[in-house]
């Protein structure tokens, strides 16, 4: 049984699609009014709507690895966030969470077709991940991007306070920065994208692909997760617009200029590991291996269910290697969880059929009876629930064909002291930092394979010393050391209200 939520256990393959709750408190004492000198815009706030049948709202936890980082840094700082609540129709009224004010913007039925679901994640989402899948261009879907940009800057315009910080996030709003900038000259904005950025020649595809680099270069500081990310945006804009690029700074013709710098983004380390070195956890992780088994190596798959992830990739593998006898399902357990995600397009749909048929083959070849050699649990789970898991696991494996970073690699690390592995996709911004994770080109099925069975069977000494290494990198390039770096850097950039020369 897996504890949920609520408390209660369910069965370790339930097949409830469940998010994780959460309280929220509106609060009539905060004005409509009120402003902010700290504002996040980011597409969803860190909770989701959602309506019962008796019209009373519940809010979950949203997915992904943007809120997982913002929550932390947000947790004890003074700010707003204007966010989508997750649902079509009437935003319910802002309200707040801890210490932060939660200002949902509305977005319609038509606008979570065609800017959420078409501009954001058919068309952007692919192209700035290789194309892994390909990439659907609309002209509706960019009047409604621009249209939901629009809305969020004005948003972010009535509730920022003279001379406010706005820091922007992500693919979704690429064109906030500049259309802020023209509401509100005084406040000082950053974006930053938890994505990659893509080189010049696939960004070039995009039609209006001119608008989105302006767009973004309305900001004072732009930050991406890796020097290559930070490279492809410089490249495009020399590439593609009248301005002058000078080692990371753009000029543009009417003298501002906007710095676009790498500043990797991380987990909360000292949360995690408290949370990892509490006894009810490390119990938890006890009884999860004594569920499972008690088998002699547990595998872990952490990730949500898309595409980039490279799961049918690791599913190939490890199929394979029951299948040659190189692993042995009575002495081996592989645990995926694929969190659901963006289940309305066509290319999740498909990527949840293979993986769940994938998994049937697997299961219906290779278990031993009364137990499985790879247990899937498709839905989310409380933190306590994931840092069980990732204290169980005895290799955490990552293979994503392309990820911005992957949290989930920094937080295997700071959940583990000197035990436990991790096998790491090469295309993930994680690997330039855990550079002693066992790398990998997922593509390469062979000899992902060999490397899988590498960090399983290398002596513990070797494993301490690679966990020890990566541990250092992430105890120091921890979420709040990113949130300060990203800070400083756009307090440092040359910042012109209108009317200043
Ligand atoms: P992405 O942002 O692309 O989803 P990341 O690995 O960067 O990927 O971040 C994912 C975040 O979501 C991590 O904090 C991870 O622990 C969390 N997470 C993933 N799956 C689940 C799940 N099923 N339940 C709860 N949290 C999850
Ligand atoms: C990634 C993106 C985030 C997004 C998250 C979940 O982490 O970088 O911007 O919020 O995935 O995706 P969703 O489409 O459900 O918001």
């Amino acid at each position: 049984m897996l504890a949920t939520h609520d408390g209660f256990s369910q069965p370790v393959l339930s097949r409830a699609s469940l998010r994780v709750r959460v309280d929220v408190r509106g609060d009539p004492q905060v004005p409509a009014q009120r402003t902010f000198d700290l504002v996040i815009a980011a597409n969803r706030l860190p909770v989701d709507a959602v309506t019962g049948a008796d019209g009373k709202i519940t809010w979950r936890r949203s997915p992904g690895g943007l809120v997982t980082a913002m929550e932390s840094v947000m947790h004890g700082r003074e700010g707003a966030w204007v966010g989508w609540a997750g649902e079509p129709g009437k935003a319910p009224r802002a309200f707040t969470q801890n210490s932060m004010h939660l200002r949902p913007v509305r977005l319609d039925q038509d606008d979570v077709v065609d800017y959420y679901e078409g501009q954001s994640n058919d068309c952007l989402w692919p192209i700035y991940h290789d194309a892994i899948v390909p990439a659907k261009f609309r002209r509706r879907w960019r009047t409604a991007y621009e249209r939901v940009n629009t809305r969020f800057a004005e948003q972010v315009a009535k509730v920022a306070a003279p001379g406010a910080t706005v820091w922007v996030h992500d693919y979704q709003l690429q064109l906030v920065p500049a259309l802020l900038r023209k509401l509100r000259s005084d406040v000082r904005i950053g974006w930053f994208n938890h994505i990659p950025f893509p080189p010049v020649e696939l960004f070039m595809q995009m039609p209006g692909r001119e608008g989105i680099l302006e767009g973004l270069l309305g900001a004072d500081f732009l930050g991406f997760q890796r020097k290559p990310d930070a490279a492809n945006f410089l490249r495009a804009c020399r590439g593609l617009l009248d301005v002058t690029v000078r080692g990371d700074v753009v000029h543009l013709p009417d003298g501002r200029s906007v710095r676009a710098s790498a500043v990797p983004i991380s987990v909360d380390y000292n949360g995690l590991r408290e949370l990892a070195g509490d006894p009810a956890v490390q119990q938890r992780a006890a009884e999860i291996r004594e569920q499972l088994g008690d088998p002699k190596h547990i595998l872990l798959g952490v990730d949500r269910l898309d595409y980039t992830k490279g799961l049918r990739h690791r599913l190939k593998a490890y199929g394979e290697l029951l299948q040659s006898g190189d692993l042995d399902p009575s002495e081996t357990v592989f645990v995926q969880v694929a969190t659901p995600s963006r289940e309305r397009l066509a290319a999740y749909r498909e990527l949840r059929g293979q993986v769940e048929l994938e998994v049937g083959r697997i299961n219906g070849e290779h278990s031993p009876i009364g137990s499985t050699a790879l247990t899937y649990l498709h839905r989310s789970f409380p933190r306590t629930e994931m840092v069980a898991l990732f204290a169980a696991a005895d290799v955490l494996i990552v293979t994503p064909l392309r990820d911005g970073m992957n949290l989930v690699a920094k937080e295997y690390v700071a959940c583990h002291a000197d035990d436990g592995a991790i096998v790491l996709s090469e295309f993930t911004g994680a690997a330039d930092e855990l550079s002693r994770a066992y790398l990998c080109n997922p593509h390469d099925i062979d000899k992902l394979k060999q490397t899988i069975l590498q960090a399983m069977h290398d002596p513990p000494g070797e494993h301490r010393r690679r966990m020890r290494s990566m541990r250092r990198t992430v105890m120091t390039n921890d979420v709040q050391h990113w949130a300060e770096d990203f800070l400083t850097n756009l307090q440092a950039a040359p910042h012109k209200p209108k009317g200043h020369r």
